[in-house]
């Protein structure tokens, strides 16, 4: 790492590097042990090593109740605002651990104790975040399922986490529609060979559920008769090691992976990046606009902030629509919020219908400090409309749901160092990021490679997958022995800065969210007139990338493909959710393959996104790109 960089950075870069014990021991003080820890890592226990492996501690009592306890029990700990129901709600530290120390009571009463799974269905409601916290009193694992995830998707992650309760809403709210979740929830359990003995259900007066007798529970009324009998459950103390949460993201088989997250390892790197990443100082206000079902939000609307005794920001809506291109910065504005940290795919969704950024002058953003990007690659035009329209600094930083925080950014707490727009800059403490060829061997500065990490991961990061250390080692560690695999290609530079060109896998990149083009292949597949397929994503203007399947139908079809076509939007829509975004379904004569039967989804990605490409040299029949190229024009599908 250069040290001619500005500011602390490198120095403390360095000292990570040098003595990570010393280094991480420091970070873990900033939390409340019950044993503290008397060494940082353990070399010898898991697939790579675990962090902490004797301290003690509770993640609620660390995000909650000490600064209940403290001189926060008055401060805002959660500032809810729902635009979709016209609700705000501000609850206090105090508040906070009333709710969860009473919802812990009722869970624990369904039988949840430490190490027990508990599966979250739910929207952006103050619930969804007790329901996590009070999880993490008792030491059980939670795992929340995003919303835009259908039945199907339900029923995998609830075979594969085995939860002993769920806890749902009756709806999630979109602009456009009501989403009743508990149809899908009971459709889950349905087809589920694992049954939870329990689901307490959430009843929004949007929709009210149909509860199933026996199994589900009414959670107001449930809540409401624990406080009436003065009950709560008191924090349990874990193993530094033990899971706080199992979090299912797109692998690149149709099986998602339970990225699993530990307790002690993951509060010491969340508390670490609060100051020294985001420059933000405990009582301050901090907006994440992403969504609890995903890793951002589990890492930087719930655990970071609360951790840290920041305010956290609740944010029931989108960044257009709900009711307009102004919708973050009133939040912002009314929140008081420092940071702000969204998808670049918000940012583009706001540039679109607010080209001047008219509505940032609507709203007093005297407060705030900073805009923060990830999820995907944040295209340099539009972090330059941001730097512009909001004048301050719009950093870009890159992460993956396995790392559980930022694996590079630019670090303002420890002093900002000079942008440069397409990269996100530099490592942090205790990742050693390198750039390495196919055959595993580091290559020079500025030279594009599959992006790895040297073992052992930092603290935060994934010490494994659930219920399989051995998918752990062959999905991440085997590639290149002595390193992480992250699947994303990318160069770095002479400075040090990472750029992250796209993903070495199936994984495609939609507004934000990861989905694996093989899952919605298998979708396809299913389908009774299908004879092969592909699904490729397609560059767009707003989301980044969107899907595209490519089916070839059985030769004795004689059905109007049209309608063949929707039934495979359909089917992929009910079977993975609405949050593939997948609208385009295209019947082609044949795909175009290589002499031993390789689809080219490359070559047919290049077309479609209307960038040069090469004849590969071992295709089978040329002639099947042209009307591959044919097809999409006749449909006036891909952009220049
Ligand atoms: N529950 C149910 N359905 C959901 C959902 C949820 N929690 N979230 C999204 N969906 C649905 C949407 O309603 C949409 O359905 P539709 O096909 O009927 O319109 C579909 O899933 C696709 O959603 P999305 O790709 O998010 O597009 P959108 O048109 O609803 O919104 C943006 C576009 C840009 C406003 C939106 O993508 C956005 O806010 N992106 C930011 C993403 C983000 O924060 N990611 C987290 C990573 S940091
Ligand atoms: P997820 O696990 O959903 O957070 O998605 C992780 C993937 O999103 C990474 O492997 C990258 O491909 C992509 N990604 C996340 N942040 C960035 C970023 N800042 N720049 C480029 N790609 C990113």
């Amino acid at each position: 790492m250069p040290a001619s960089l500005p500011g602390r950075y490198p120095e403390v870069y360095a000292a990570a590097s040098r003595d990570p014990e010393a280094f991480w021991l420091d970070a873990a003080k900033a939390l409340d042990w019950s044993t503290a820890p008397s060494r940082a890592f353990d070399a010898d226990q898991g697939p790579y090593g675990r962090w902490f492996p004797d301290g003690e501690l509770n993640a609620c009592h660390n995000a909650v109740d000490r600064h209940a306890e403290g001189a926060r029990a008055d401060q805002a700990a959660i500032r809810y605002d729902s635009p979709v129901t016209g609700t705000k709600r501000t609850i206090t530290y105090g508040e906070l651990r009333d709710e969860v120390a009473t919802l812990a009571a009722v869970l624990a009463d369904l039988g949840v104790a430490r190490g027990d799974r508990v599966l979250l269905y739910m929207p952006m409601v103050p619930e969804a975040l007790f329901g996590m916290l009070a999880c993490a009193r008792l030491g059980a694992v939670h795992s929340v399922v995003f919303g835009g995830f259908a039945a199907n998707e339900l029923a995998v992650r609830l075979d594969d986490a085995r939860p002993k309760v769920v806890l749902a809403a009756s709806c999630g709210i979109e602009p456009n529609r009501t989403v009743a979740y508990k149809p899908l929830l009971d459709a889950a359990i349905g087809t589920a060979s694992h049954k939870p003995e329990a689901c307490l259900i959430l009843q929004r007066p949007h929709c009210a559920a149909q509860l199933t007798e026996g199994r589900d529970r009414d959670w107001a009324e449930a809540v409401a008769a624990a406080r009436a009998e003065g009950r709560r459950a008191e924090c349990v103390p874990v193993a530094a090691t033990d899971p706080l949460y199992v979090l299912y993201t797109s692998g690149t088989t149709g099986k998602p992976k339970g990225v699993v997250r530990d307790t002690g390892g993951y509060l010491a790197a969340l508390a670490w990046s609060m100051p020294n990443l985001y420059g933000v100082a405990p009582g301050e206000t901090y907006f994440c606009a992403s969504d609890i079902g995903w890793v951002v939000g589990h890492s930087y609307i719930v655990y970071a902030p609360l951790v840290h005794g920041c305010t956290t920001v609740l944010y029931e809506g989108k960044p257009v629509g709900t009711p307009d291109a102004g919708a973050l910065w009133r939040v912002v504005s009314e929140t008081g919020a420092v940071c702000l940290f969204t998808a670049p795919t918000a940012l583009r969704a706001i540039k679109k219908e607010d080209p001047r950024g008219e509505r940032v002058g609507d709203h007093d953003l005297s407060a705030f400090r900073s805009l923060f990007l990830a999820g995907e690659r944040a295209d340099p035009d539009s972090v330059a409309w941001a730097e512009r329209v909001l004048d301050r600094p719009v950093i870009d930083h890159w992460w993956q749901t396995e790392t559980g925080w930022p694996i590079a950014g630019n670090p303002l707490g420890l002093g900002l160092l000079p942008v440069k727009h397409g990269s996100t800059c530099v490592p942090m403490p205790g990742y050693r990021v390198e750039i390495l060829d196919e055959g595993g061997k580091p290559v020079p500065p500025d030279t594009m490679g599959t992006i790895a990490i040297r073992l052992p991961l930092p603290p935060g990061c994934l010490p494994t997958l659930w219920g399989s250390d051995e998918r752990m080692r062959s999905s991440y560690l085997a590639t290149f022995p002595g390193y992480y695999d992250t699947s994303d290609a990318g160069v770095i530079d002479a400075d040090g800065y990472i750029t992250v060109l796209g993903r070495t896998d199936d994984i495609i990149n939609v507004a934000g969210h990861r989905l694996s083009t093989g899952g919605m292949e298998a979708v396809l597949a299913g389908h009774p007139d299908v004879a092969e397929c592909a699904v490729i994503g397609i560059r767009d203007s707003l989301k980044g990338e969107v899907p595209c399947g490519f089916v070839v139908l059985k030769a004795q079809v004689a059905r109007d493909p049209a309608e063949i076509e929707r039934e495979l939007v359909a089917k992929v829509r009910d079977e993975i959710g609405p949050v593939a975004a997948f609208k385009l379904a295209l019947t082609v004569p044949r795909l175009p393959k290589t002499r031993s039967g390789k689809i080219l989804r490359a070559t047919m990605k290049r077309i479609a996104d209307h960038e040069p490409w090469t004849m590969p040299a071992t295709i089978d029949d040329a002639s099947v790109l042209d009307e591959i190229g044919a097809s999409l024009e006749q449909r006036g599908i891909g952009e220049a």
